[in-house]
């Protein structure tokens, strides 16, 4: 195997991976030789994800887990310690969107639940990781964040400011805890097509989103997961705190 992409022994979890971006990173760092503890909130879709995993021979243990309770994501690297002793991987890419509307009508709840998964949630989840990191001396944090968290996105702005936090956590992480060689990286993707997108959006009005893009099209999953691969690769070891856009020209 390429040593880009070796992640032979390498021991990952990863929150959200019962569909979208987290299972389809989750299938190809299992291809590639990681170990898994895989967790969402839904428990049947990351069972189901497990299972398919596990039938080509990897090792993958499958776990409820809601990122916005502090507790489950610490049972998270804990499962991952216990099974297979350390944690070089941590991916915090559960997240939800909501409902499109103007900022000056936004209720207080849809604030809430924004900074309950998409900010709390990630912070939960970097703290048990990095606890282990700072034990092993080495790790790499790769947090989901979004175009929304580098600039404005209309009628999304509990999202934009969830993911904005995400950002203020990336980086405030990589220059804490840089001298102790974890990296913490976010990746800031323009809309792309998993269920996020899908569920409110039919392909004529994807078709319109796309045009805002310089490629005159919506992401596809598999190219989010090939730049999470690369920012997670065992070779890439001096990069920390950035946050790289995968929008299709959006941000040039
Ligand atoms: P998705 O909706 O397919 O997957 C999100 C997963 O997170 C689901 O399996 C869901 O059950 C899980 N989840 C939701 N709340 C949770 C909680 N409290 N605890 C644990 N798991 C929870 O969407 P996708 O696109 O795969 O999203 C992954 C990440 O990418 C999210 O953070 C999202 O905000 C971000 N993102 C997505 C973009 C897109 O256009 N699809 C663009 C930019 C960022």
């Amino acid at each position: 195997m390429d040593p880009l992409l070796d992640f032979t022994g390498k021991v990952a979890v990863i929150t959200g991976a019962a569909q979208g971006f987290g299972q389809l990173l989750a299938q190809e760092l299992a291809k590639r030789g990681a170990k898994l503890v895989i967790s969402d909130i839904n428990e049947a879709g990351v069972l189901n994800v497990a299972d398919q995993i596990a039938s080509t021979g990897a090792e993958v243990i499958a776990m409820k887990c809601d990122v916005s309770k502090n507790e489950q994501c610490k049972a998270m690297v804990d499962v991952a310690v216990e099974s297979f002793g350390r944690v070089d991987i941590g991916v915090n890419n559960a997240g939800l969107a909501h409902e499109f509307m103007p900022l000056h009508n936004i209720e207080e709840s849809v604030m809430d639940s924004q900074f309950a998964v998409n900010v709390k949630g990630v912070q939960f989840g970097m703290r048990h990781q990095i606890e282990q990191m700072l034990q092993q001396g080495e790790g790499a944090i790769l947090n989901v964040s979004s175009m929304a968290g580098i600039g404005g996105a209309p009628r999304g702005s509990a999202y934009s400011m969830a993911k904005h936090a995400v950002i203020g956590l990336t980086k405030t992480g990589a220059v804490e805890y840089g001298r102790h060689n974890i990296r913490i990286n976010a990746i800031c993707p323009f809309f792309t097509l998993t269920a996020m997108v899908t569920n409110f959006a039919d392909e004529e009005k994807q078709g319109k989103m796309g045009l805002s893009a310089p490629m005159k099209r919506l992401g596809e999953p598999k190219e989010i997961v090939a730049m999470m691969l690369m920012m997670l690769s065992p070779l890439n070891t001096y990069m920390t705190g950035q946050c790289i856009a995968i929008d299709g020209g959006v941000s040039a």
